[in-house]
């Protein structure tokens, strides 16, 4: 029955996997819809960190099975390391159930981003390179290969020299590059990654139905964001899935109907990694304060990322766009030392100002954003684990951002580990 969505309401990385493996507490299963392994999802717990990409947030806990939805491409040897790390640290991973119908990510694809990206050149997307495009673009062109075919050597043999008499071309023919046998990749792929993967390959679809017809509570955990997002992010600066609550229920294979709970996460301030329009960017010393103070490096890639201060405009269409019911604000101590913060409340574009995001692109480019000052609290705020303990200052922050938006704060984070947090009402 009750069903609960974690999305990204800015460009990632605003610590979704943090909360999931929060509320992962109370639940039953935790459900990772769509995306691959350009997703970092960091965890501390007992001051250990946790950096994971494939396998869902809640997979610390005994009590909860970890599912990878339909939606998702799965490098399947990235998955097996992934395994691989948590047990040698004493998580059992033998719970870990993978859709059958979740496509593969395969070394060509891997090939073809990284040369798609050079072929852009200056234009480039800045991608992490892990195949995430070109393994969607399989699945749409209907020549991807899925979880499932591992299961029969000579569907996933056939499948492969399909999908490679189409992939060689572009290789040889567009990129000069040498073509992919498709045979010794299935021979490496079936030797290495069949046997670990096959007991946990199942029809996830049924597996999430079983568990919300017993009443228990599922968590589906988004990775990047909802300005990521194919359809409803900053085209073409986007990833190649839907990481929109409707994604999630695409990505899992459920309706609507069950979703009663959809929590946005949002940073206090706004990052992003890779190209793409930014309205509240800085480039100041402001925003390498925040880099520097919120550790803003890539979880994944290294990259840094880029500093913005917060942005209602975009959090209202986030709003909107999620149905969400809930925020979760993250790295509030990060502003900790910060005199003066600032909260974009409209745009301007060309003498207008607008309180919604431009329809059309190319505005959202020119955007320049008009800000509302608030004082900053200027108090170390990690310690702080009760609604009563946050400075005043604080309150009118996460205030102004209910007002800005229309949605209630429900959850507070004040520093990385699982305890740092507030419930606010
Ligand atoms: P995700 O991709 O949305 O799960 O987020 P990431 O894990 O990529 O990035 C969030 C980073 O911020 C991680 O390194 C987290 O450990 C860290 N983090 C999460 N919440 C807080 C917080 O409230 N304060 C601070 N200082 N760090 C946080
Ligand atoms: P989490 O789940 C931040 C960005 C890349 C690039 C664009 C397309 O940790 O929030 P892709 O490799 O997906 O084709 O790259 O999307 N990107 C992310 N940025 N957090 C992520 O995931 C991201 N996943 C992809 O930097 O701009
Ligand atoms: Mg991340």
């Amino acid at each position: 029955m009750p069903t609960t969505i974690v999305v990204g309401t800015q460009w990632g990385d605003e610590g979704k996997g943090k909360f999931t493996d929060l509320l992962a507490k109370e639940m039953s299963m935790v459900v990772r819809y769509q995306g691959g392994h350009n997703a970092g999802h960091t965890l501390v717990v007992d001051g250990e960190v946790f950096a994971l990409q494939l396998v869902p947030s809640g997979v610390l806990y005994d009590h909860i099975v970890p599912v990878i939805g339909n939606g998702v491409v799965v490098d399947p040897f990235v998955l097996l390391a992934e395994m691989d790390m948590l047990s040698r640290r004493g998580i059992d991973t033998g719970r870990l159930r993978l859709s059958g119908n979740a496509h593969l990510i395969l070394n060509y694809h891997q090939q073809l981003d990284a040369l798609h990206e050079r072929h852009l050149g200056k234009s480039k997307l800045g991608t992490t390179k892990r195949g995430i495009g070109p393994a969607y673009a399989d699945k749409s062109l209907r020549i991807g290969v899925r979880v499932q075919d591992l299961l029969d050597e000579m569907i996933f043999r056939e499948k492969l020299r399909a999908a490679l008499s189409h992939t060689n071309k572009v290789l040889t023919k567009v990129y000069n590059r040498l073509p992919v046998d498709p045979d010794m990749l299935a021979d490496k792929v079936l030797s290495e990654c069949l046997e670990p993967l096959k007991p946990h390959i199942v029809d996830t679809t049924d597996l999430i139905h079983d568990a919300l017809e017993a009443d228990q509570h599922v968590l589906l955990e988004g990775a990047q964001a909802t300005f990521l997002d194919l359809d409803h992010g900053t085209y073409p600066f986007v990833t190649s899935s839907n990481p929109t609550a409707g994604g999630a229920c695409t990505g899992a294979g459920i309706g609507p109907r069950h979703v009663d709970r959809v929590l946005g996460v949002a940073k206090s301030y706004v990052t992003r990694v890779g190209a793409g329009p930014f309205p509240t960017e800085l480039t100041d010393s402001d925003g390498d304060k925040i880099v520097d103070i919120g550790r803003e490096y890539g979880t994944n890639t290294g990259r840094r990322r880029r500093p913005g201060w917060f942005d209602t405009v975009m959090l209202r269409h986030a709003v909107r766009v999620n149905s969400l019911t809930e925020l979760a604000i993250t790295k509030l101590d990060v502003l900790d030392s910060f005199e003066r913060l600032r909260l974009c409340v409209a745009y301007d574009i060309e003498g207008e100002r607008t309180e919604k995001l431009p329809y059309h692109q190319s505005e959202l480019h020119r955007a320049v954003p008009i800000y509302e000052d608030l004082p900053g609290w200027q108090t170390d705020l990690t310690e702080v684990t009760e609604q009563g303990q946050l400075p005043e200052e604080a309150h009118g922050y996460l205030r102004a951002i209910e007002a800005q938006v229309g949605v209630p704060v429900k959850l507070v984070s004040t520093g990385p580990g699982r305890s740092q947090y507030v419930h606010y009402s």
